[in-house]
């Protein structure tokens, strides 16, 4: 199945925990935090940042943020499915609601 299969699948699943997905309540400098701790190895985690040589594996947050239609809801879709080339994350629900809002916040147009 194509990534991008697998991607909508994602989308579709938390279409179905859609009352879930509309009660976030994340806490963004939280988000931060832990991002720089679980996703910096592979990600540039904040605005601006520059991966200065280092190798990173996935898009900056600030790319994904700016992708037109990443909402919170495909980002939580995203975040609870697996990927071929991302690790499997567990991560707790209210850490996904901090990261969800910490990467929701550096959309150039929130909403
Ligand atoms: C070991 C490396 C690695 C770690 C650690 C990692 N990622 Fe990723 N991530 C990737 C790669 C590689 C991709 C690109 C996957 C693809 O599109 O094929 C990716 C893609 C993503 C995407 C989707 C981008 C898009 O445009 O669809 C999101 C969102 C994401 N990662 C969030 C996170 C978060 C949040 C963390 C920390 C909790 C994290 N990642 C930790 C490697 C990693």
């Amino acid at each position: 199945m194509s990534l991008h299969v697998v991607r909508l699948l994602g989308v579709i699943a938390a279409l179905g925990g859609a009352g879930q997905a509309f009660a976030q309540t994340g806490d963004a400098a939280r988000g931060l935090s832990y991002a720089r701790c679980a996703c910096a190895e592979c990600h540039l985690v904040e605005k601006g940042e520059r991966a200065q040589g280092r190798l990173l594996r996935g898009p900056s947050f600030e790319r994904v943020a700016a992708v037109p239609g990443m909402t919170g809801m495909a980002l939580t879709a995203w975040l609870t499915t697996s990927h071929p080339t991302m690790p499997n994350l567990i991560i707790e629900a209210d850490r996904m609601d901090d990261l969800v809002a910490y990467i929701r916040s550096l959309a150039p147009s929130p909403g």
